[in-house]
C-alpha cells in the first residue's frame, strides 16, 4: 500500500472552510484529519461535532477524527453519526482503553489509538491486535505548527515490529511537523498515515504541496 496523506484542518481558513474542504477534496490527500480538542486534556480548545457534521455534509474522503479530550467514551455515538471513519482516542486518556477501542470498533467505526510523545510504544502490548490505527505523536498535542520530535523514529521502528510480531493489521500515523524533508525517513522506517497541517495550509500552493508528499 502506498503511504496516505491526511491534511489537518486544524490549519485551514475557518473563516472560509468550505474553500479548504474542496481543496483537499480536489487533492491527492486520501483522508481529512480532524482534530477535536476540549481544553482539559490539551490546552487548547478547536471544533467537535457540528464542525464534522459539516464537513461531512460535503465530502466522499474518509474522516480520521484525532479525538484529544477526556472522557471520549461519552461522545463516541456523536462522532459516529457526525460521520467519523476512523476515531482515534489517546491512551493517556483512557483508563478502560480495550472497553473504549471494543465501544468505537462496535459503533462501526474504525478504532485509533494515540500516544503522547512521552509514552512508550510497549503500553500497547496487550491491545495492539485490536487495533485500526495507532497515532504516534511527534509533538505535544494541542497545537500546529510545532518542532517534530526526532525521538519518533525509533518509536515508528518500535511499532513496526510490535505489528509485525503480533500480527495486527494496525496502520502507523504520525501527526505533528510533518513535512517533506522527514517525510522520506518516516515512510522509510514504517509509516503509513501522514497528517501535516501547517505544511499543507500555510504553503504557497496547497494542493501541490499535498501532490508533493504523496509521491514522495
Ligand atoms: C496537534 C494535532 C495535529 C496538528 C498538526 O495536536 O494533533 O494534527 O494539526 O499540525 P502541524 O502539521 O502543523 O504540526
Ligand atoms: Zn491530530
Amino acid at each position: 500500500m502506498s503511504h496516505l496523506i491526511a491534511p489537518s484542518m486544524l490549519a485551514a481558513d475557518f473563516s472560509n472552510l468550505k474553500k479548504d474542504i474542496d481543496l483537499v477534496n480536489n487533492s491527492e490527500a486520501d483522508w481529512f484529519h480532524l482534530d477535536v480538542m476540549d481544553g482539559v486534556f490539551v490546552p487548547n480548545i478547536s471544533f467537535g461535532v457540528p464542525v464534522i457534521k459539516a464537513i461531512k455534509k460535503h465530502t466522499t474522503k474518509t474522516l480520521d477524527v484525532h479525538l484529544m479530550i477526556v472522557n471520549p467514551d461519552k461522545f463516541i455515538d456523536d462522532f459516529k453519526k457526525a460521520g467519523a471513519d476512523v476515531l482515534t482516542v489517546h491512551y493517556e486518556a483512557c483508563p478502560h482503553l480495550h472497553r473504549t477501542v471494543q465501544a468505537i470498533k462496535a459503533s462501526g467505526m474504525k478504532a485509533g489509538v494515540s500516544l503522547n510523545p512521552h509514552t512508550p510504544v510497549a503500553v500497547l502490548e496487550d491491545i495492539i491486535t485490536d487495533l485500526d490505527l495507532v497515532l504516534i505523536m511527534s509533538v505535544n498535542p494541542g497545537f500546529g505548527g510545532q518542532s517534530f520530535i526526532e525521538n519518533t523514529y525509533k518509536k515508528i521502528i518500535q511499532l513496526k515490529d510490535l505489528i509485525l510480531k503480533s500480527g495486527s493489521e494496525a496502520l502507523i500515523e504520525i501527526d505533528g511537523g510533518v513535512n517533506a524533508q522527514n517525510t522520506p525517513k518516516l515512510l522509510a522506517v514504517g509509516a503509513d498515515v501522514l497528517v501535516a497541517g501547517s505544511f499543507v495550509f500555510k504553503s504557497d500552493n496547497p494542493t501541490q504541496t499535498i501532490a508533493d508528499l504523496k509521491n514522495i
